[in-house]
């Protein structure tokens, strides 16, 4: 089953990006352990710094081809409704994933605009938030499918 990593802005620059928040492993790095742990979820990986491409993109994934979207919208998850209208309106289940634990940051961050329209939320585990996403959608036969 297709499954699909979506990384919103500025998580290009994981590695040296605030690296006491988000460590100093860059995503492609982790991407290929990921790929290895899940070789039955076809794993693809999808970033960009720009609303309007991570919506199309949604569109894309969203009615049928791939069985789930793990999804950072990093700094969008608080402020886009856009966003949170594509999941919405899409199909295939989001499960919401941040690094850093939103809830011990600034109270900006306790906000997630996507959170009610997703699967769940994981934040907090660092990279293996992501893991943990991902053995969600290997292990549960998610609701919508
Ligand atoms: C983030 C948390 C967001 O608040 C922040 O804007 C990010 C990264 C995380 O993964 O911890 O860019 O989504």
């Amino acid at each position: 089953m297709k499954i699909i990593i979506l990384n919103g802005p500025n998580l290009n620059l994981l590695g040296t990006r605030e690296k006491a928040i988000y460590g100093s492993r860059s995503f492609e790095d982790y991407f290929d352990e990921l790929k290895e742990a899940f070789p039955a979820l076809e794993l693809s990986y999808f970033q960009s710094n720009t609303e309007g491409v991570l919506i199309d993109k949604l569109h894309e994934v969203g009615f049928g081809s791939h069985k789930g979207i793990v999804f950072n919208a990093g700094a969008y998850t608080h402020t886009s409704l856009a966003i949170s209208d594509a999941i919405k309106a899409i199909e295939t289940p989001v499960v919401e994933v941040h690094i850093s634990n939103v809830f011990a940051r600034d109270a900006i961050r306790h906000k997630s605009m996507m959170a009610p329209f997703c699967q769940g939320s994981i934040s907090g585990f660092g990279l293996e938030s992501y893991r943990l996403a991902l053995q969600y959608f290997e292990r549960m036969k998610p609701k919508q499918i």
